[in-house]
């Protein structure tokens, strides 16, 4: 593969020269916040704790929504505890110095949002907000978690009962603001992919319509198609990006 190794002084750089420049997030950048990823050691497909095949799958969702919401349950009795990480902060730090135009993330947590960055391109949706299936009612974070504080499945209070379900991408549903992305990585001139294991389409194919160069951070191997100007890091986000931050602030 023709990809080369790179040091925090030489991305600091790449960053500082770059006219433009986008972050690809994944579940790896909200390790460290205690959320588990998905395929890293220690992720929710890993361990068992949830049937991967299961939980995000919209045939089985409406069928029997349970594992969803079990899954569900358990990552909002995390989030009102969750700080932003150091990355997420950096990035929006980035974007308040003009140095980063826009963040693409797979990730459904808050954790973008809430470290400050303004433009957040939320490819796998969020669970900002739900809707009924049978009548589409909207219904906002605050009302789901109420419902499934009363509810074990939550349902809408319309003639049908719909099921409720949260604006999060399943398998087997289309990833919303793919245009946009994919506009983005056209026109970038850098993009840092941080904490993706790259296995999931669509949104695994933006490094591959990046305009320039593309620096992967990740404790793990990521697979790519050889391209010219490919950087990896192999180092956790934190400590890779505080060497960047000390270069550039
Ligand atoms: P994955 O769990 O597939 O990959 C996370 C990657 O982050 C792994 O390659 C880890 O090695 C790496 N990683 C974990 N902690 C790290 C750290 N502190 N520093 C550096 N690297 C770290 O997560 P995604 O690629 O985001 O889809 O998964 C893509 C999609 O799969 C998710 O958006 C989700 C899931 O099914 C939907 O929900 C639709």
């Amino acid at each position: 593969m023709n990809i080369q190794p790179i040091s925090p002084q030489k991305c600091a750089t790449l960053i500082q020269q770059s006219k433009m420049t986008i972050a690809l997030s994944g579940a790896g950048i909200s390790t460290a916040a205690g959320i588990p990823d998905f395929r890293g050691p220690g992720g929710i497909f890993s361990t068992g704790k949830y049937d991967g095949q299961l939980v995000f799958d919209i045939d089985h969702f409406h069928h029997d929504p349970s594992e969803f919401f079990r899954f569900t349950r358990d990552l909002a009795a995390t989030v009102d505890k969750l700080q932003p990480t150091f990355t997420h902060e950096f990035l929006a730090r980035l974007e308040t110095a003009g140095l980063l135009e826009a963040v693409v993330t797979q990730n459904i947590d808050p954790l973008h949002a809430m470290a400050g960055s303004q433009r957040v391109v939320s490819v796998h949706g969020s669970y900002a907000t739900s809707h009924c299936l049978a009548c589409g009612k909207s219904y906002d974070y605050q009302q789901l978690l109420a419902l499934l504080g009363q509810q074990e499945i939550p349902r809408c209070d319309c003639e049908s009962q719909g099921l409720i379900k949260p604006d999060v991408v399943f398998f087997g549903e289309a990833v919303t603001k793919m245009p946009e992305a994919q506009s983005l990585a056209a026109q970038s001139e850098l993009m840092l992919v941080l904490g993706s294991s790259l296995t999931v389409y669509p949104v695994a194919m933006l490094p591959g319509l990046a305009g320039g160069a593309v620096v992967i951070v990740n404790t793990q191997p990521v697979q790519l198609p050889p391209a010219p100007n490919r950087y990896f890091a192999a180092q956790s986000l934190d400590s890779f990006f505080r060497q960047v931050a000390t270069e550039i602030f």
